[in-house]
């Protein structure tokens, strides 16, 4: 494996099918599960990690976001990564006055709402690093469901000629959903945390057993949570899949999202639905303990 800077030199080093795992770092089982999955269909798997600063509208969020290069690099090639393209903001931000993508209102409901500017964030970046890698594929986490779904349509508006693979959430053994911020909890916050996965479960389950009924999910998700201390949930929701607009009933494939802060950590959280036999995605819970919290 290689560590790369630029783009030119990424291009430089691809061949055959090119399979993109866009990351901000400090990686999980969940980027784990991603590139290998990228390193089993692609000729050339390259995990970009990169802290990209215009998805966040928290200054203390971006200035806190864990980062840990070498340790990235030894789980992206024990994972069969060829390529880690790990750019500066200069690289990625050329100039002082940048053009930006904009996705609009499809970015307003869920995280665009409690994060304004998220999406647009998000689009800009991994459009940038289509245009600059040209993946035949890129694979991303179904954790992020909203972000998934904007994805997709970026793509598609855009042409890029890549294909959107969404991989399912990968999760600790207690269901608490792998994610980089999860670092930052201290174990009484860690415990709690658990909590929305479960409060997630109870909705797939009443998903699983016939209700249909976007407000009577949303009530089993806010009633699972409601004792729980330490917990400040910032919305439940349902929405379709591909487009992420709310819906009031299942009639398609869609997600039940969550999204709470324990302390100053924010998390969030989603189980996928087949909409046309209701039955729900939960993800994949890990037996070990997981490598988020050793030294590598
Ligand atoms: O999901 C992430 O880690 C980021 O949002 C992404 C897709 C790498 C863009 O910065």
């Amino acid at each position: 494996m290689i560590i790369v800077r630029t783009f030119r030199d990424v291009l430089a080093n691809t061949a055959g099918t090119v399979a993109l795992v866009p990351t901000m770092g400090f990686l999980h089982e969940g980027h784990v599960s991603l590139i290998e999955e990228a390193s089993a269909v692609g000729d050339t798997t390259v995990v970009s990690v990169f802290v990209n600063p215009t998805q966040f509208g928290d200054r203390n969020d971006l200035d806190t976001y864990p980062t840990d290069e070498d340790r990235d690099a030894g789980l992206a090639l024990k994972a069969g990564a060829d390529i880690l393209f790990a750019p500066g903001v200069d690289e990625v931000y050329p100039d002082a006055h940048e053009i930006s993508v904009s996705v609009g209102a499809v970015g307003d409901a869920m995280e665009g709402k409690f994060r304004p500017g998220h999406f647009d964030g998000v689009a800009t970046v991994v459009s940038k690093l289509f245009a600059g890698t040209r993946p035949d594929i890129a694979l991303f986490g179904r954790k992020d469901a909203q972000q998934l779904a904007v994805i997709t349509m970026m793509a598609n508006a855009f042409r890029f000629p890549t294909q959107i693979v969404g991989l399912p959430t990968v999760r600790e053994r207690d269901g608490l959903a792998l994610s980089s911020r999860n670092t930052r909890l201290s174990p009484n916050q860690r415990a709690t945390a658990g909590q929305l996965s479960h409060a997630l479960f109870d909705a797939a389950d009443a998903i699983e057993a016939g209700t249909r009924d976007a407000s009577a999910i949303i009530d089993v998700v806010h009633r699972a949570l409601r004792e729980t201390r330490g917990l400040d949930v910032e919305y439940v929701a349902v929405a379709d899949a591909s487009t992420s607009q709310l819906v009031d009933t299942i009639d398609s494939d869609a997600f039940v999202a969550v999204a709470a802060k324990v302390g100053d950590v924010r998390l969030i959280d989603n189980v996928f639905v087949d909409g046309s036999n209701l039955g729900v995605d939960r993800g994949i819970r890990l037996e070990n303990p997981s490598i988020l919290y050793e030294e590598t």
